[in-house]
Protein backbone atom coordinates (compact mmCIF):
# COMPACT_ATOMS: atom_id res chain seq x y z
CA UNK A 1 0.00 0.00 0.00
CA UNK A 2 1.14 3.93 -0.54
CA UNK A 3 2.21 5.31 2.52
CA UNK A 4 2.85 8.63 1.36
CA UNK A 5 -0.69 9.78 0.75
CA UNK A 6 -1.48 12.88 -1.32
CA UNK A 7 -4.89 14.83 -1.09
CA UNK A 8 -4.18 16.12 -4.67
CA UNK A 9 -4.67 12.61 -6.47
CA UNK A 10 -7.30 12.27 -9.05
CA UNK A 11 -10.36 11.19 -7.32
CA UNK A 12 -10.32 7.99 -9.64
CA UNK A 13 -6.87 6.93 -9.08
CA UNK A 14 -7.54 7.53 -4.99
CA UNK A 15 -10.60 5.33 -4.80
CA UNK A 16 -8.47 2.30 -7.10
CA UNK A 17 -5.81 2.71 -4.21
CA UNK A 18 -8.21 2.34 -1.42
CA UNK A 19 -10.03 -0.66 -3.50
CA UNK A 20 -6.90 -2.79 -3.60
CA UNK A 21 -6.16 -1.89 -0.06
CA UNK A 22 -9.44 -2.94 1.11
CA UNK A 23 -8.68 -6.10 -1.30
CA UNK A 24 -5.24 -6.90 0.45
CA UNK A 25 -6.24 -5.79 4.17
CA UNK A 26 -9.32 -8.62 3.95
CA UNK A 27 -6.97 -11.05 2.70
CA UNK A 28 -4.55 -10.46 5.44
CA UNK A 29 -7.53 -10.34 7.92
CA UNK A 30 -8.47 -13.89 6.45
CA UNK A 31 -5.38 -15.09 7.12
CA UNK A 32 -4.27 -13.43 10.39
CA UNK A 33 -8.32 -12.76 11.50
CA UNK A 34 -7.07 -11.62 15.14
CA UNK A 35 -7.08 -7.84 14.81
CA UNK A 36 -8.46 -5.86 12.19
CA UNK A 37 -5.94 -3.22 11.21
CA UNK A 38 -7.06 0.10 9.75
CA UNK A 39 -5.10 3.92 9.37
CA UNK A 40 -6.79 6.99 9.02
CA UNK A 41 -4.50 9.97 7.78
CA UNK A 42 -6.09 13.45 8.94
CA UNK A 43 -5.38 16.43 6.13
CA UNK A 44 -5.91 18.79 4.26
CA UNK A 45 -7.28 18.35 1.00
CA UNK A 46 -10.25 19.46 -1.71
CA UNK A 47 -13.98 18.50 -2.67
CA UNK A 48 -16.04 19.15 -5.45
CA UNK A 49 -19.37 19.36 -3.28
CA UNK A 50 -21.22 20.46 -6.20
CA UNK A 51 -20.21 17.89 -8.54
CA UNK A 52 -17.09 17.67 -11.27
CA UNK A 53 -17.80 21.70 -12.70
CA UNK A 54 -19.02 22.99 -9.38
CA UNK A 55 -16.10 24.70 -7.49
CA UNK A 56 -13.36 23.06 -5.82
CA UNK A 57 -13.48 23.45 -1.83
CA UNK A 58 -11.08 23.59 0.36
CA UNK A 59 -11.34 21.22 3.39
CA UNK A 60 -9.79 18.93 6.06
CA UNK A 61 -10.13 15.40 5.55
CA UNK A 62 -9.85 11.34 6.67
CA UNK A 63 -7.48 9.48 3.99
CA UNK A 64 -8.02 12.83 1.70
CA UNK A 65 -11.92 11.94 1.43
CA UNK A 66 -15.00 13.84 2.34
CA UNK A 67 -16.46 12.37 3.98
CA UNK A 68 -13.82 10.17 5.66
CA UNK A 69 -13.77 6.35 4.28
CA UNK A 70 -16.27 3.96 5.53
CA UNK A 71 -15.49 1.84 8.71
CA UNK A 72 -16.77 -1.39 8.39
CA UNK A 73 -16.57 -3.20 11.39
CA UNK A 74 -17.31 -6.95 12.72
CA UNK A 75 -19.46 -6.89 16.19
CA UNK A 76 -17.07 -8.46 18.53
CA UNK A 77 -14.04 -8.58 16.37
CA UNK A 78 -10.98 -6.06 17.69
CA UNK A 79 -9.73 -3.42 15.53
CA UNK A 80 -6.68 -1.41 15.89
CA UNK A 81 -7.00 2.17 14.18
CA UNK A 82 -3.42 4.24 13.86
CA UNK A 83 -4.48 7.82 13.25
CA UNK A 84 -1.90 10.04 12.01
CA UNK A 85 -2.58 14.08 12.61
CA UNK A 86 -1.48 15.52 9.34
CA UNK A 87 -3.13 18.86 10.18
CA UNK A 88 -1.57 22.13 11.54
CA UNK A 89 -3.35 22.04 15.14
CA UNK A 90 -4.17 19.27 17.60
CA UNK A 91 -6.86 16.84 17.29
CA UNK A 92 -8.63 13.54 18.31
CA UNK A 93 -10.65 10.84 17.34
CA UNK A 94 -13.84 10.16 18.89
CA UNK A 95 -15.96 6.72 17.77
CA UNK A 96 -19.62 8.50 18.55
CA UNK A 97 -21.76 5.77 20.34
CA UNK A 98 -19.59 2.82 20.41
CA UNK A 99 -19.44 1.58 23.86
CA UNK A 100 -15.34 1.19 24.51
CA UNK A 101 -13.14 1.64 27.28
CA UNK A 102 -12.97 5.34 28.40
CA UNK A 103 -8.87 5.40 27.17
CA UNK A 104 -10.08 5.09 23.83
CA UNK A 105 -12.86 7.29 23.84
CA UNK A 106 -10.91 10.27 22.10
CA UNK A 107 -12.18 13.40 24.72
CA UNK A 108 -8.80 15.41 24.79
CA UNK A 109 -7.66 15.94 28.45
CA UNK A 110 -10.43 13.75 29.72
CA UNK A 111 -9.31 10.93 28.36
CA UNK A 112 -6.05 10.96 26.19
CA UNK A 113 -3.36 13.56 25.17
CA UNK A 114 -4.64 15.20 22.28
CA UNK A 115 -2.87 14.21 19.12
CA UNK A 116 -0.31 17.10 18.12
CA UNK A 117 0.44 17.94 14.60
CA UNK A 118 2.64 15.34 12.78
CA UNK A 119 2.21 12.50 15.91
CA UNK A 120 -0.30 9.82 15.72
CA UNK A 121 -2.40 7.89 18.24
CA UNK A 122 -4.03 4.24 18.06
CA UNK A 123 -6.98 3.24 19.41
CA UNK A 124 -7.72 -0.22 19.63
CA UNK A 125 -11.38 -1.47 20.72
CA UNK A 126 -13.93 -4.23 20.22
CA UNK A 127 -17.30 -3.13 19.31
CA UNK A 128 -20.03 -4.64 21.54
CA UNK A 129 -22.91 -3.54 19.49
CA UNK A 130 -23.79 -3.70 15.75
CA UNK A 131 -25.17 -0.49 14.21
CA UNK A 132 -24.69 2.64 12.28
CA UNK A 133 -21.77 4.48 14.10
CA UNK A 134 -19.70 7.73 12.91
CA UNK A 135 -16.06 9.00 14.04
CA UNK A 136 -15.75 12.69 14.26
CA UNK A 137 -12.64 15.10 16.22
CA UNK A 138 -13.60 16.32 19.91
CA UNK A 139 -10.31 18.77 19.70
CA UNK A 140 -11.55 22.03 18.15
CA UNK A 141 -14.67 20.25 17.37
CA UNK A 142 -16.80 22.89 15.75
CA UNK A 143 -14.19 24.01 13.13
CA UNK A 144 -13.04 20.79 12.35
CA UNK A 145 -16.18 19.31 11.58
CA UNK A 146 -17.36 22.19 10.00
CA UNK A 147 -14.82 21.60 7.64
CA UNK A 148 -15.76 18.69 7.00
CA UNK A 149 -14.29 15.91 9.38
CA UNK A 150 -16.54 13.20 9.45
CA UNK A 151 -16.64 10.09 8.71
CA UNK A 152 -19.55 7.08 8.97
CA UNK A 153 -18.55 3.71 10.83
CA UNK A 154 -20.58 0.39 10.67
CA UNK A 155 -20.27 -2.49 12.55
CA UNK A 156 -21.51 -4.94 10.51
CA UNK A 157 -24.04 -7.77 13.17
CA UNK A 158 -21.94 -11.03 13.62
CA UNK A 159 -24.67 -12.90 11.73
CA UNK A 160 -25.71 -11.03 8.63
CA UNK A 161 -29.26 -9.44 8.50
CA UNK A 162 -30.87 -10.20 4.84
CA UNK A 163 -31.45 -7.01 2.94
CA UNK A 164 -31.08 -7.17 -0.97
CA UNK A 165 -28.85 -4.27 -0.52
CA UNK A 166 -27.19 -1.91 2.51
CA UNK A 167 -26.83 1.97 2.16
CA UNK A 168 -25.56 4.69 3.71
CA UNK A 169 -26.27 8.55 3.35
CA UNK A 170 -23.83 10.51 5.47
CA UNK A 171 -25.17 14.35 5.51
CA UNK A 172 -22.93 17.11 6.42
CA UNK A 173 -23.82 20.89 6.01
CA UNK A 174 -21.70 23.36 4.70
CA UNK A 175 -22.06 27.00 5.31
CA UNK A 176 -19.87 28.07 2.35
CA UNK A 177 -18.82 31.79 0.61
CA UNK A 178 -20.25 32.47 -2.76
CA UNK A 179 -17.02 31.50 -4.01
CA UNK A 180 -17.65 28.12 -2.42
CA UNK A 181 -14.91 28.02 0.05
CA UNK A 182 -16.01 27.52 4.02
CA UNK A 183 -17.04 30.40 5.41
CA UNK A 184 -14.93 31.60 8.45
CA UNK A 185 -16.69 33.36 11.51
CA UNK A 186 -16.86 30.13 13.51
CA UNK A 187 -18.71 30.65 17.52
CA UNK A 188 -19.92 33.79 16.53
CA UNK A 189 -21.71 34.91 19.58
CA UNK A 190 -25.50 34.80 17.08
CA UNK A 191 -24.43 30.88 16.65
CA UNK A 192 -23.54 29.96 19.58
CA UNK A 193 -26.22 31.71 21.72
CA UNK A 194 -29.19 30.58 19.25
CA UNK A 195 -28.97 27.47 17.03
CA UNK A 196 -25.95 26.92 16.34
CA UNK A 197 -23.60 27.35 12.90
CA UNK A 198 -26.66 26.22 10.41
CA UNK A 199 -25.40 25.91 6.61
CA UNK A 200 -26.41 26.80 3.36
CA UNK A 201 -25.59 23.91 1.70
CA UNK A 202 -26.13 19.82 2.22
CA UNK A 203 -24.13 16.99 0.91
CA UNK A 204 -25.19 13.20 1.12
CA UNK A 205 -21.44 11.66 0.95
CA UNK A 206 -20.21 14.55 0.19
CA UNK A 207 -21.98 15.34 -2.84
CA UNK A 208 -25.27 17.88 -3.17
CA UNK A 209 -28.44 16.60 -4.50
CA UNK A 210 -26.79 13.24 -5.80
CA UNK A 211 -29.23 10.82 -7.50
CA UNK A 212 -29.74 7.58 -5.59
CA UNK A 213 -29.79 4.42 -7.72
CA UNK A 214 -32.47 1.74 -7.26
CA UNK A 215 -34.10 -1.01 -8.21
CA UNK A 216 -37.92 -1.51 -8.53
CA UNK A 217 -38.97 -4.00 -5.85
CA UNK A 218 -36.02 -4.03 -4.25
CA UNK A 219 -35.26 -4.20 -0.22
CA UNK A 220 -33.09 -1.45 0.72
CA UNK A 221 -31.20 -0.89 4.83
CA UNK A 222 -30.82 2.73 4.14
CA UNK A 223 -28.41 4.36 7.31
CA UNK A 224 -28.65 7.72 7.75
CA UNK A 225 -26.23 9.31 9.98
CA UNK A 226 -26.44 13.24 10.31
CA UNK A 227 -23.24 14.60 11.07
CA UNK A 228 -24.05 18.43 10.89
CA UNK A 229 -22.51 20.60 13.12
CA UNK A 230 -25.76 22.23 14.12
CA UNK A 231 -28.21 21.52 11.15
CA UNK A 232 -31.87 19.31 12.50
CA UNK A 233 -32.85 17.63 9.63
CA UNK A 234 -36.47 15.58 8.93
CA UNK A 235 -36.58 13.73 6.01
CA UNK A 236 -39.98 12.47 4.16
CA UNK A 237 -40.05 10.25 1.28
CA UNK A 238 -42.25 11.21 -1.45
CA UNK A 239 -43.73 8.12 -2.52
CA UNK A 240 -42.40 5.63 -0.10
CA UNK A 241 -43.10 4.75 3.32
CA UNK A 242 -39.79 3.98 5.70
CA UNK A 243 -40.03 1.59 8.18
CA UNK A 244 -37.42 2.69 11.28
CA UNK A 245 -34.96 -0.43 12.68
CA UNK A 246 -32.67 1.25 14.81
CA UNK A 247 -31.72 4.62 16.25
CA UNK A 248 -28.42 5.37 17.36
CA UNK A 249 -27.09 2.15 15.61
CA UNK A 250 -29.85 0.00 18.81
CA UNK A 251 -32.49 -1.65 17.25
CA UNK A 252 -36.09 -1.03 17.78
CA UNK A 253 -39.66 -2.19 17.51
CA UNK A 254 -39.57 -1.39 13.66
CA UNK A 255 -41.83 1.72 12.83
CA UNK A 256 -43.39 3.95 10.90
CA UNK A 257 -41.58 7.69 11.55
CA UNK A 258 -44.41 9.65 12.98
CA UNK A 259 -46.01 11.56 9.98
CA UNK A 260 -43.78 10.16 7.63
CA UNK A 261 -40.80 12.10 8.84
CA UNK A 262 -37.94 10.53 10.05
CA UNK A 263 -36.07 13.46 12.36
CA UNK A 264 -32.29 14.04 12.59
CA UNK A 265 -30.67 16.03 14.54
CA UNK A 266 -26.74 16.62 14.42
CA UNK A 267 -24.92 13.18 15.77
CA UNK A 268 -28.19 10.66 15.41
CA UNK A 269 -28.38 8.05 12.86
CA UNK A 270 -31.41 6.06 12.02
CA UNK A 271 -31.79 2.99 10.23
CA UNK A 272 -34.54 2.52 7.79
CA UNK A 273 -35.96 -0.09 5.61
CA UNK A 274 -37.15 1.01 2.21
CA UNK A 275 -39.45 -0.93 0.00
CA UNK A 276 -38.69 0.34 -3.37
CA UNK A 277 -42.39 0.19 -5.01
CA UNK A 278 -41.52 2.96 -7.16
CA UNK A 279 -42.05 2.46 -11.11
CA UNK A 280 -39.07 1.45 -13.49
CA UNK A 281 -37.68 4.88 -14.62
CA UNK A 282 -39.86 7.23 -11.99
CA UNK A 283 -37.57 9.26 -9.38
CA UNK A 284 -38.93 10.64 -6.71
CA UNK A 285 -37.42 13.52 -3.69
CA UNK A 286 -36.25 13.28 -0.71
CA UNK A 287 -37.23 16.20 0.69
CA UNK A 288 -35.72 18.03 4.40
CA UNK A 289 -38.04 20.02 5.76
CA UNK A 290 -37.27 20.44 9.17
CA UNK A 291 -37.68 24.57 9.04
CA UNK A 292 -40.98 25.84 8.20
CA UNK A 293 -40.36 27.66 4.75
CA UNK A 294 -36.79 26.14 3.73
CA UNK A 295 -37.53 22.73 2.54
CA UNK A 296 -35.40 21.56 -0.26
CA UNK A 297 -34.69 18.31 -1.97
CA UNK A 298 -31.71 16.12 0.10
CA UNK A 299 -31.95 13.03 -2.97
CA UNK A 300 -33.73 12.01 -5.81
CA UNK A 301 -34.39 8.47 -5.65
CA UNK A 302 -33.92 7.68 -9.02
CA UNK A 303 -34.96 4.10 -10.60
CA UNK A 304 -33.69 1.54 -13.48
CA UNK A 305 -35.72 1.43 -15.97
CA UNK A 306 -35.06 -2.67 -15.27
CA UNK A 307 -38.68 -4.82 -14.55
CA UNK A 308 -39.06 -4.97 -10.73
CA UNK A 309 -37.19 -7.42 -9.32
CA UNK A 310 -40.26 -9.09 -7.61
CA UNK A 311 -43.46 -9.22 -8.16
CA UNK A 312 -44.70 -8.87 -4.48
CA UNK A 313 -42.98 -6.82 -1.34
CA UNK A 314 -41.03 -9.14 0.39
CA UNK A 315 -42.81 -9.88 3.42
CA UNK A 316 -39.74 -11.22 5.42
CA UNK A 317 -39.56 -9.74 8.94
CA UNK A 318 -37.37 -6.17 8.95
CA UNK A 319 -36.26 -6.57 12.52
CA UNK A 320 -33.40 -6.38 13.79
CA UNK A 321 -31.16 -8.61 16.32
CA UNK A 322 -31.03 -6.76 19.73
CA UNK A 323 -27.23 -5.63 20.73
CA UNK A 324 -25.85 -7.02 24.37
CA UNK A 325 -27.11 -3.72 26.61
CA UNK A 326 -27.55 -3.95 29.89
CA UNK A 327 -30.99 -4.03 31.32
CA UNK A 328 -32.07 -1.07 33.38
CA UNK A 329 -33.44 -2.09 37.19
CA UNK A 330 -35.81 0.86 37.19
CA UNK A 331 -36.82 -0.51 41.22
CA UNK A 332 -32.95 0.44 42.70
CA UNK A 333 -32.29 2.90 40.02
CA UNK A 334 -30.50 6.18 41.50
CA UNK A 335 -32.05 9.55 40.23
CA UNK A 336 -30.22 12.40 38.53
CA UNK A 337 -31.12 15.41 36.74
CA UNK A 338 -29.73 17.98 34.43
CA UNK A 339 -31.37 21.05 33.86
CA UNK A 340 -30.82 22.80 30.38
CA UNK A 341 -30.35 26.44 30.60
CA UNK A 342 -29.39 29.46 29.03
CA UNK A 343 -29.13 30.77 24.97
CA UNK A 344 -30.73 33.87 24.27
CA UNK A 345 -34.38 34.92 24.35
CA UNK A 346 -35.96 37.83 23.27
CA UNK A 347 -34.93 40.99 23.18
CA UNK A 348 -31.10 40.07 22.81
CA UNK A 349 -30.71 38.62 26.20
CA UNK A 350 -28.83 35.62 27.35
CA UNK A 351 -30.54 33.99 30.07
CA UNK A 352 -29.89 32.13 33.24
CA UNK A 353 -26.12 31.77 32.42
CA UNK A 354 -23.64 34.01 34.43
CA UNK A 355 -23.41 32.75 37.68
CA UNK A 356 -20.18 30.35 37.89
CA UNK A 357 -18.61 30.76 34.99
CA UNK A 358 -20.57 33.24 32.54
CA UNK A 359 -18.49 36.11 32.16
CA UNK A 360 -17.03 37.98 29.12
CA UNK A 361 -18.28 37.19 25.49
CA UNK A 362 -21.22 33.88 25.14
CA UNK A 363 -19.76 31.75 22.75
CA UNK A 364 -15.84 32.14 21.42
CA UNK A 365 -12.31 31.80 23.44
CA UNK A 366 -14.30 29.76 26.22
CA UNK A 367 -17.18 32.56 27.10
CA UNK A 368 -20.10 30.78 28.00
CA UNK A 369 -23.88 30.68 26.79
CA UNK A 370 -25.33 27.95 28.20
CA UNK A 371 -25.32 26.11 31.29
CA UNK A 372 -25.85 22.46 32.72
CA UNK A 373 -27.30 22.57 36.50
CA UNK A 374 -25.84 26.37 36.28
CA UNK A 375 -22.43 25.09 35.30
CA UNK A 376 -21.07 26.04 31.91
CA UNK A 377 -17.89 24.08 30.45
CA UNK A 378 -16.88 25.19 27.96
CA UNK A 379 -14.83 23.77 24.92
CA UNK A 380 -14.11 20.17 23.50
CA UNK A 381 -12.83 18.59 27.25
CA UNK A 382 -9.69 19.24 29.43
CA UNK A 383 -8.39 18.56 32.37
CA UNK A 384 -9.46 18.46 35.65
CA UNK A 385 -13.21 18.30 34.58
CA UNK A 386 -15.15 17.94 38.06
CA UNK A 387 -18.06 15.29 37.30
CA UNK A 388 -21.30 16.40 37.83
CA UNK A 389 -22.51 13.50 39.43
CA UNK A 390 -20.92 10.07 40.29
CA UNK A 391 -21.87 6.44 40.38
CA UNK A 392 -21.01 3.18 41.32
CA UNK A 393 -20.32 0.69 38.79
CA UNK A 394 -23.14 -1.59 38.03
CA UNK A 395 -26.12 0.58 39.47
CA UNK A 396 -29.05 1.84 37.05
CA UNK A 397 -28.77 5.38 36.91
CA UNK A 398 -32.70 7.31 36.21
CA UNK A 399 -31.89 10.37 34.44
CA UNK A 400 -33.74 13.29 33.54
CA UNK A 401 -32.68 15.99 31.36
CA UNK A 402 -34.74 18.91 31.62
CA UNK A 403 -34.70 21.65 28.88
CA UNK A 404 -35.24 25.27 30.02
CA UNK A 405 -34.67 26.91 26.96
CA UNK A 406 -35.93 27.75 24.19
CA UNK A 407 -33.79 26.27 21.76
CA UNK A 408 -33.43 22.29 20.61
CA UNK A 409 -30.63 20.21 22.19
CA UNK A 410 -29.64 16.99 20.73
CA UNK A 411 -28.33 15.82 24.30
CA UNK A 412 -25.33 13.27 23.78
CA UNK A 413 -23.70 10.79 26.28
CA UNK A 414 -20.26 9.18 25.77
CA UNK A 415 -19.42 5.21 26.53
CA UNK A 416 -23.14 4.39 27.10
CA UNK A 417 -26.80 4.32 25.44
CA UNK A 418 -30.00 5.13 27.20
CA UNK A 419 -33.37 3.82 27.76
CA UNK A 420 -35.47 6.38 26.40
CA UNK A 421 -38.29 5.95 28.84
CA UNK A 422 -40.86 9.19 28.76
CA UNK A 423 -41.34 12.06 27.39
CA UNK A 424 -43.12 15.14 28.48
CA UNK A 425 -44.91 12.37 30.96
CA UNK A 426 -45.73 10.00 28.18
CA UNK A 427 -44.07 6.97 28.06
CA UNK A 428 -41.47 6.61 24.59
CA UNK A 429 -42.66 3.33 22.40
CA UNK A 430 -40.69 0.97 19.92
CA UNK A 431 -38.15 0.24 23.00
CA UNK A 432 -35.51 2.81 21.81
CA UNK A 433 -32.10 3.11 22.83
CA UNK A 434 -30.28 6.51 22.32
CA UNK A 435 -26.90 7.83 22.59
CA UNK A 436 -28.03 11.45 21.01
CA UNK A 437 -31.42 12.38 22.63
CA UNK A 438 -33.04 15.51 21.37
CA UNK A 439 -35.01 17.71 22.92
CA UNK A 440 -37.36 20.17 22.05
CA UNK A 441 -37.81 23.79 23.53
CA UNK A 442 -38.90 22.81 27.33
CA UNK A 443 -39.03 19.26 26.99
CA UNK A 444 -38.21 16.84 29.92
CA UNK A 445 -37.43 13.57 28.46
CA UNK A 446 -36.25 10.53 31.54
CA UNK A 447 -33.78 7.88 30.08
CA UNK A 448 -32.16 5.19 32.41
CA UNK A 449 -29.05 2.85 31.74
CA UNK A 450 -26.66 0.68 33.67
CA UNK A 451 -23.66 2.17 34.66
CA UNK A 452 -21.31 -0.62 33.47
CA UNK A 453 -18.44 1.55 31.52
CA UNK A 454 -16.12 2.85 34.56
CA UNK A 455 -14.37 6.14 33.33
CA UNK A 456 -14.94 9.76 33.25
CA UNK A 457 -17.50 10.42 30.30
CA UNK A 458 -19.30 13.35 28.55
CA UNK A 459 -23.21 14.66 28.39
CA UNK A 460 -23.34 17.22 26.26
CA UNK A 461 -25.60 18.98 23.20
CA UNK A 462 -24.11 17.92 20.15
CA UNK A 463 -24.67 21.55 18.63
CA UNK A 464 -20.87 22.29 18.45
CA UNK A 465 -21.42 25.78 19.22
CA UNK A 466 -23.64 24.97 22.34
CA UNK A 467 -21.12 22.37 23.24
CA UNK A 468 -17.81 24.89 22.87
CA UNK A 469 -20.21 27.51 24.81
CA UNK A 470 -20.90 25.95 27.73
CA UNK A 471 -23.93 23.18 26.92
CA UNK A 472 -21.28 20.10 28.68
CA UNK A 473 -21.09 18.29 31.78
CA UNK A 474 -19.32 14.82 32.74
CA UNK A 475 -19.90 12.18 35.04
CA UNK A 476 -18.20 9.48 36.29
CA UNK A 477 -18.62 5.90 36.73
CA UNK A 478 -16.44 4.38 39.77
CU1 LIG B 1 -20.16 12.80 18.82
CU2 LIG B 1 -18.79 14.19 22.38
O1 LIG B 1 -19.45 13.47 20.60
CU1 LIG C 1 -19.92 10.46 21.41
CU1 LIG D 1 -27.85 22.56 22.04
Amino acid sequence: MNDDFHCNMSRRAFLAAVAGAAASASMRAARASAVDERQIKIAPGEARLNGANGPSTAVWTYNCTVPGPALRLRQGQPVRIVVENGLDEDTTVHWHGIRLPNAMDGVPGLTQRPIKPGESFVYEFTPPDAGTFWYHPHADSLVQIGRGLAGPLIVEEAEPVAFDRDLLWLLQDWRLTKDGQVAGGFGSMMDASMSGRVGNLVTVNGQAQPDQAVRAGERVRLRLANASVARLMALRFEGHRPVVVAVDGQPCVPHEPENGRVVLAPAMRVDIVLDMQGDPGSRHATIDDFYDGLAYTLVNLAYDKASPLRAHRLDAPVGLPRNPLSAPDLAKAVRQEIALQGGMMGGGKLAGVGGMMGMGMPGMNGGAAWAINGMSMTGDGHAGMAPQFTLERGTTCRLTMRNETAWWHPMHVHGFSLSVLTRNGSPVPHRQWQDTVLLAPKDTVECAFVADNPGDWMLHCHVADHQMAGLMTVFRVT
